[in-house]
């Protein structure tokens, strides 16, 4: 199979007829069962059957579906079109179905200046995606590709899969997910930047989304809302469980560090320098000679569970790497385990079948056998009760070298590569939180994880792989992960600094200073290049890095509170500007990126860049700040400074943040600082949900939460706050709340109160605050 090269429309055959009465439809001689499902929420799943030709996709994890409920959203015609109507009930895209042995596709006429969105992960480095022709196979892309490619390019298709488009026809959005582990395809209408000078540079005038095997299985989304799309694509894919809370502090890695000694000098370090950091990471050079679940015992003398005890006395964390392949290696306890249970994958000779990663030779568990999956999580049982708080899953695209992954069949030996391929990742992910869940059942697990398949979100983070330390990369940070987040991955971000390549001072402020509220934020690097971790820069670039870790720690509830939106309702993380002001363009789409609702940032992310544009969108002023002061929306020019970076607060902010500058790794929820935020002489009102629970445990799910509602109405400058706890789970919450903004007098719960004044720092300047303590 080629990863860069699509199946062509003319080679199709496409159906003639449909009998409703029947649910058959054919093309030419041949016919086909269909299958039409509409459920609650405008969601339709079109489905096509022919035992003859597809098997059952055998889908790992399988979508959360809604009840089924009439919706009327697609008809479908005599001649079988496909008519997928919007909200005025006429068709906006109109479809037809064709055949080619045993790849489909479903073709769509669309409406005029459709935009899309969505795909996954994709580093295409803008977010909206028209005129490209993709591929849905996971790679592994420093294997794959070329590094002459990928130094400075878009490589395509990268780590994970998720065929999902997002389309825009008017202001109506419509979403298009293949429910199909084996290799997808998309084609969108417009001009392939990609291909200049050749006459093939146009894509597609319709819209192809297709699959090279397996049972057709399209599932239709109707928003109308961007918002509404994303909570409906996301509650179907499953969302992330809310994570450890210490998961979403800062991780430092680097492929070098080895065992007790490193580990316990960046502890040390990072106390020294009092940055906050949650976990340290151990790459390949923690285990005996690549052996997975092996530890090299000169690494850790004592056992790796000693040093885990050491790091609890300032609440960090080991998260060392696992990758899914298996040295092939007699004698070698996993490998002669798992060759007596017959755990791995065959090829076309019956025999085990071998790659070339790190270990050198190696085998690769079938993770889609349930039976291998549980012989996994026990061996990371064992793993994680050896002293090990969580675990990176790398190389599990699968990356097997050199070596053509197709020759690897599954269940034994009987199915194609392809057919599971791009859900490898997600067996190896479900079976090792498995295994956390086994060695500690009351703790959420947390896993990161390189490749991934719809239902990842349910089980992993994602981090988007091997990036380079340069600028393309940098840039290409902001519309990767924004799509992954609409795409039903909202936990996500990338190898902070980059992870080839040595880093500079410059590069290395501003890429912790655009990722530092990004979903997962770690700074890890490549063997051989120069030291990430903060302290190993001068004092003056160290401290601007430190300052941003600490913001984020600063900010931690509000980060934590939008994790459980997420859980709740499925709202991502990050957001693009449109999806809280529906009626703007595609301005800011590229560089700037919403947090939450509240939070925008609009980073530099170009190289020496001394002025940007920065666009802020709806009819109200946004707090700079930077600066401490209301600018109007609209466009304006900002100019790059060393120390701050462009963070604009929505104007009736009700912003979470723990009290003063963290500079360990605590994260408080119940005594917590409201950050409020007032423009000039401003009327309005603003209202919120605020959780706290204790960050680790289940409990949450069983009456261990707090909530207060907070809310407060403001009549040019006239300030009445209210404060209700609603649920005690977790206890008392105890508010402060910090004005930013003058006002003229304030109440809190009906009552008048005494302001003293302060000073906070977010991204700029000393700003002058309110503070509001009920007495
Ligand atoms: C590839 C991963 O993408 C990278 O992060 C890791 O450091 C290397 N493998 C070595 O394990």
């Amino acid at each position: 199979m080629y990863f860069t090269k699509y199946p062509h429309k003319s080679n199709f055959s496409f159906t003639d007829s449909y009998d409703a009465k029947t649910s058959t439809i054919a093309v030419g001689a041949r016919q086909f069962e269909l299958g039409v499902t509409e459920h609650q929420g405008d969601i339709t799943h079109i489905q096509v059957k022919n035992a003859a030709v597809w098997q059952d996709n055998q889908c790992l994890e399988s979508l959360e579906l809604p009840a089924v409920e009439a919706n009327h959203r697609v008809k479908i015609s005599k001649d079988f079109q496909i008519n997928i109507l919007g909200k005025n009930g006429k068709p906006a895209f109109k479809g037809r179905f064709g055949v080619s042995g045993q790849a489909s596709i479903f073709l769509f006429e669309i409406p005029e200046k459709t935009q899309f969105f969505g795909m996954g992960e994709k580093t295409f480095g803008t977010l909206e995606l028209s005129g490209l022709r993709t591929k849905f196979w996971n790679t592994d892309v420093w294997g794959d590709f070329h590094a002459e490619h990928y130094g400075r390019n878009p490589t395509d298709p990268p780590y994970l899969s998720l065929p999902y488009l997002i389309a825009k026809a008017g202001d109506e959005y419509f979403g298009f997910l293949l429910h199909n582990p084996h290799p997808a395809f998309m084609e969108t209408p417009g001009t392939d930047q990609s291909r200049a000078f050749n006459e093939w540079q146009e894509t597609s005038s319709e819209l192809i989304l297709g699959s090279e095997g397996g049972e057709p299985n399209l599932w239709v989304l109707w928003g109308p809302s961007l918002r509404e799309l994303t909570q409906k694509l996301q509650k179907l894919v499953g969302v992330t469980p809310v994570p450890p809370a210490w998961s979403l502090g800062y991780h430092q890695s680097r492929w070098g560090y080895g065992g007790h000694d490193d580990l316990m000098e960046l502890d040390r370090q990072f106390s020294e320098h009092k940055l906050p950091c949650d976990s340290l990471w151990l790459d390949l050079d923690y285990m005996d000679g690549y052996r997975i679940f092996v530890t090299d015992k000169k690494m850790f003398p004592k056992g790796a569970a000693h040093t885990a005890e050491k790091l609890a006395l300032t609440k960090r964390r080991i998260v060392p790497i696992l990758d899914p392949g298996v040295k092939f290696d007699p004698g070698y306890v996993v490998y002669d385990d798992g060759h007596l249970h017959k755990m791995f994958c065959l090829n076309a000779e019956g025999k085990e079948f071998i790659g070339l990663v790190w270990p050198g030779e190696t085998v690769f568990p079938d993770f889609t056998q349930t039976k291998v999956r549980s012989w996994w999580s026990d061996y990371v049982k064992q793993f994680a009760k050896s002293g090990f708080g969580a675990s990176w899953l790398d190389m599990n695209d699968p990356s097997t070298g050199p070596v053509d992954p197709q020759g690897m069949l599954f269940n034994d030996g009987k199915e194609l590569h392809a057919a599971h391929h791009n859900q490898y990742a997600l067996g190896m992910q479900m079976a090792s939180k498995d295994g956390f869940l086994k060695a500690r059942p009351d703790e959420r697990p947390f896993l990161l994880s390189r490749s991934g398949f719809i239902g990842s979100s349910k089980n992993a983070a994602i981090w988007t792989g091997d990036n380079l330390s340069n600028y393309f990369y940098l840039k290409i940070t902001i519309p990767t992960s924004v799509n992954l987040s609409l795409s039903g991955i909202p936990f996500n971000g990338p190898d902070i600094g980059g992870f080839g390549g040595s880093v500079s001072d410059e590069l290395m402020m501003d890429w912790v200073k655009a990722n530092f509220l990004f979903p997962f934020f770690r700074n890890h690097c490549a063997k051989g290049q120069r030291d990430q971790e903060p302290f190993s820069f001068a004092t003056p670039t160290m401290s601007v890095i430190r300052r941003y870790i600490r913001l984020r720690y600063k900010l931690f509830p509000y980060l934590y509170n939008l994790f459980v939106e997420q859980e709740l309702l499925g709202d991502p993380i990050l957001r693009p500007l449109m999806y809280e002001y529906p009626t703007i363009g595609l301005e800011g789409a590229n560089d700037q990126f919403l947090v939450g609702k509240y939070i925008l940032q609009a980073p530099f992310v170009e190289e020496k860049a001394k002025t940007r544009s920065v666009f802020l969108p709806g009819d109200e002023p946004w707090f700079d700040a930077v600066s401490g002061e209301w600018v109007a929306s609209g466009s304006l020019t900002v100019k790059s400074d060393k120390v701050s970076t462009p963070l604009y607060i929505r104007a009736g902010a009700i912003i979470p943040m723990q009290a003063g500058t963290p500079i360990d790794n605590a994260k408080e929820l119940r005594n917590v600082h409201f950050h409020v935020f007032l423009p000039e002489a401003w009327s309005g009102d603003s209202s919120e949900t605020y959780v706290a629970d204790d960050g680790i445990s289940f409990a949450y799910k069983d009456g261990g939460r707090s909530s207060a509602e907070i809310s407060f109405a403001c009549a040019e400058g006239n300030l009445a706050l209210n404060f209700v706890q609603k649920a005690s789970g977790f206890g008392e919450i105890n508010p402060t709340f910090i004005i930013h903004g003058e006002t003229k007098s304030v109440r809190l719960n009906g009552a008048v109160v005494k302001l003293s004044s302060a000073k906070v720092v977010l991204t700029g300047k000393s700003l002058k605050v309110q503070i509001v303590k009920p007495i």
